[in-house]
């Protein structure tokens, strides 16, 4: 695929040619111009934009311009794009490149929140909706909003309240926050003024050596009053092949993942960008069959499978309830296989195919997700809640605690408005019957169930 610079595309801007950048690839969007601009037509794309080429945001001024502007006020940003934008201008290229990344042609990540955008909304007319209740419970415990913190490394390159800048943001919306394996703050210190009542969960990356994580289990278990779940990260068995942050390695040098680094190691494979450098020691050989009695015998909390990508594993899924509590459908926001699915395929897929698993344990999503109709959509659709990973770290890149405050403010506020749009007083009113998803469903999985020939249909047992 051909590479363009920014200065090439830039010549394009007329009608008699005219180029866009959408996602990092360049398309010409010339023949569109004057009829309807949607659909994705692939003859349309002529290739990738470097991004060392752009502008903001691939290329934010240098830390020396930047200190004499003046961020504008948090309440004057309107949407996660501005937060984004704002946090791009803010942050290091370094630390922006390794949350902006996702693996390589980034279809994934684009299509996580594209998604959504296929799905259409259908509102009831003549409902009361003065009140609008968007509180619900997540495994048995209660939250104010459907609306959780995916687990995502290393918050603090974004600022230096880092994780707990997250947790005090989350506490004010009574959201559940999930913490990274990777995160760049102790877990004793990320909830240490934690709210009462207020929910965590700890995601497990399992270490080779398996010591480590029984060690960090006990440390978990030890704060059962605040963590309420193990969010097991299936999804990246491997790390994916994010070209953009193992570029950035090139740029400057320094280590950024040696916080993360233990004291007995004494060196790991150098580039590779962020991401790889914080996989170091990450086991691949996780099976249904080793890896839940293990966990079993190292903690009493219930269990979140995250990366969950076809029905047949949310099946098998479902089959490890009461241990296993819930899903979380999740390609990790487009940065392990690209071209896996978005999260709404899989969901959808459950529908389709098994739709017993939604009653049998929780289903979550997360990748995405831009705007409180998403949320709204997602839960129409049967999710239980909606995560957010980048949302958060750019929130934080543009304000610390505050930026992260706000963006939950967008996103309630958002999300209110279309249940109250939709004629939906709470959580529990909203179904399949508010949303239109054929243009989705054309696009899902059609092949057999497959639970049969696997031998995993015993629908009797769901
Ligand atoms: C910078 C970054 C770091 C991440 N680190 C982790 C991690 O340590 N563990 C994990 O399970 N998922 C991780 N994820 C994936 C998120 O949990 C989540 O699945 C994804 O970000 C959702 O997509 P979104 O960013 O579009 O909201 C990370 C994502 C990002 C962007």
């Amino acid at each position: 695929m051909k590479t363009f610079n920014a200065e090439e595309v830039a010549k394009h801007t007329s009608p008699d040619s005219c180029w866009v950048v959408l996602y990092g690839h360049v398309y010409d969007v010339t023949d569109f111009l004057s009829s309807h601009p949607g659909g994705s037509k692939p003859e349309a794309k002529l290739g990738k934009i470097d991004p060392q080429t752009l502008a903001n945001p691939a290329k934010p001024a240098a830390k020396e311009e930047k200190k004499d502007e003046v961020d504008p006020p948090l309440e004057s940003l309107l949407n996660l794009d501005e937060i984004e934008e704002l946090a791009t201008k803010k942050m290091s290229r370094r630390a922006w490149a390794y949350y902006y990344s996702s693996a390589d042609d980034t279809w994934s990540k684009s299509n996580n929140n594209l998604v959504y955008r296929n799905i259409i909304l259908r509102p009831r007319v003549f409902v009361d909706c003065t009140a609008c209740d968007s509180s619900t419970a997540l495994i048995g415990t209660k939250v104010g909003l459907p609306l959780f913190v995916a687990p995502a490394a290393m918050a603090r390159l974004g600022h230096p309240d880092g994780e707990q800048g997250i947790a005090r943001a989350a506490s004010k919306f009574g959201a559940l926050q999930i913490i990274s394996n990777n995160a760049s703050m102790t877990p004793e210190q990320i909830v240490s003024d934690a709210k009462p009542g207020q929910m965590f969960g700890w995601q497990l990356y399992v270490q080779n050596d398996r010591a480590k994580s029984e060690a960090m289990l006990v440390r978990i278990n030890k704060m059962a009053d605040k963590f309420k779940l193990i969010c097991l990260t299936l999804d990246a068995p491997v790390p994916g092949k994010r070209e953009l942050d193992e570029k950035s390695s090139f740029i400057n040098a320094a280590p950024v993942a040696a916080a993360t680094k233990t004291g007995d190691e004494s060196s790991r494979p150098g580039g590779g960008g962020v991401g790889q450098q914080l996989f170091w020691g990450t086991a691949a050989d996780l099976t249904w069959k080793a890896t839940l009695p293990w966990l079993a015998k190292h903690t009493d909390l219930p269990i979140v499978l995250k990366g969950i990508q076809t029905h047949e594993d949310a099946y098998l899924a479902a089959q490890y309830a009461p241990q296993v509590k819930a899903i979380i459908l999740s390609n990790h926001g487009g940065r392990a296989l690209d071209t896996a699915p978005p999260a709404i395929h899989t969901l959808l897929e459950i529908r389709k195919y098994c739709p017993e698993v939604l009653n049998k344990i929780e289903v979550w999503v997360d990748g995405g997700i831009k705007r409180g109709t998403d949320i709204v959509k997602a839960l129409c659709l049967g999710a239980k809640a909606v995560g957010i990973g980048r949302a958060a770290l750019f929130g934080l890149g543009a304000g610390g605690q505050a930026g992260v405050e706000r963006v939950f403010e967008i996103l309630k506020a958002e999300m209110e408005t279309c249940m109250k749009l939709l004629g939906a007083k709470d959580i529990s009113a909203l179904g399949p019957q508010h949303i239109n998803a054929r243009m989705v469903e054309r696009d899902i999985y059609d092949g057999a169930a497959g639970l049969d020939k696997m031998g995993l249909w015993t629908k009797s047992k769901l």
